[in-house]
């Protein structure tokens, strides 16, 4: 039988995260229930941030109530912190992300706190969903490197990956928010996490400015990761690193696994329909 990868559709959330034009509620959720219907056991929905923020994300409750839920299907929210998670745990989300820099200058802009207060933060999101029997996931950002800080150093990033890992966080997402990770700068960063956090509870996040993302995830494979995020149509970008394209197009990423000889479960075809309903949502209004 082949080998399971899991590809973790974050296109809902950190594609659409960025568009200017605020999407209506409808086409978001249309977005999500066409991607429960192509075979993904994750898909990142919304965020639970402020809405003054990220705008784009304020109406995620009303996302989470209007889809159609399938069943095996863990839909995952983004939460910065206790006020957050609240809401994530209200509007009934089957999991819950945190998520922290390994550069101090992403981490103020991002979360406007240093990377210290951010893990203080999560400490009682982890808590919380502890009880409320919720999964956490853990984000670094800035993997490689930072749109304030420059180059990031690749200790930094284990420290955080352990940090976030120890806070109890079931799998740790490797983000290259600006897309410009190389294999030799993800080879590196990937040597110093490995000793600390093993294959199996990291995932690779590769946005795609500079059209290494595959060979980064080729890379990773060959490490030993089996989990990948992406986003259908290759939607997105981070509204607090400017100049980053969108997350590697999961149809590209998908198609690279099948060809590697590696399951998804995830139906090509249905995918290639959808995708061009998500970049149809970049119009312009
Ligand atoms: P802050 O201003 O320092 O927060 O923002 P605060 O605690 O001082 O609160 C200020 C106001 O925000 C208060 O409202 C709070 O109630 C409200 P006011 O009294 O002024 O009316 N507030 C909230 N409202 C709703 N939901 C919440 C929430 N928290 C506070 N959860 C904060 C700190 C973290 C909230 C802010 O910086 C923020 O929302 N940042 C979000 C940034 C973001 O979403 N970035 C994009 C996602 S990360 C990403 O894309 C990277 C990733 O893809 C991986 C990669 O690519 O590297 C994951
Ligand atoms: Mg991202």
């Amino acid at each position: 039988m082949a080998e399971r990868v899991t590809v973790f559709e974050v296109g809902p959330r950190d594609g659409l995260q960025n568009e200017p034009r605020l999407i209506a509620t409808a086409d978001k959720i249309r977005l999500i229930d066409g991607l429960s219907a192509c075979g993904f056991s994750h898909i990142e929905a919304v965020s639970f941030v402020s809405p003054r923020w990220v705008p784009q994300m304020a109406d995620a409750a009303e996302v989470l109530a209007g889809i159609r839920r399938k069943t095996g299907v863990s839909y995952a929210a983004l939460t910065p912190n206790l006020q957050g998670f609240e809401r994530a745990l209200a509007a009934g989300a089957d999991e819950v992300a945190v998520f922290a820099s390994a550069s101090e200058g992403f981490s103020q802009k991002n979360i406007n706190c240093s990377i210290a207060e951010s893990i203080e933060r999560f400490r009682p999101v982890l808590l919380g969903a502890k009880a409320a029997g919720l999964p956490v996931r853990g984000y670094v950002s800035c993997v490689t490197d930072c749109p304030v800080d420059g180059p990031v150093a690749p200790g930094a990033v284990a420290d955080v990956a352990e940090a976030l890992i120890g806070l109890g966080c079931y799998q740790l997402s490797l983000g290259d928010t600006l897309g410009s990770a190389t294999p030799a700068t993800t080879g590196r960063m990937l040597e110093a996490v490995l000793p600390r956090v093993p294959a199996a509870r990291l995932a690779g996040h590769f946005h795609n400015t500079r059209g290494h993302a595959l060979q980064n995830i080729a890379l990773c494979l060959d490490l030993g990761l089996r989990t990948f995020d992406s986003s259908v149509g290759g939607l997105g970008g981070c509204p607090y690193a400017p100049g980053a394209e969108g997350n590697v197009a999961t149809e590209a990423v998908v198609a690279l696994l099948h060809d590697r000889g590696f399951a998804t479960g995830i139906d090509l075809v249905a995918l290639a329909g959808l995708s061009r309903f998500a970049r149809s949502l970049r119009r312009p209004a």
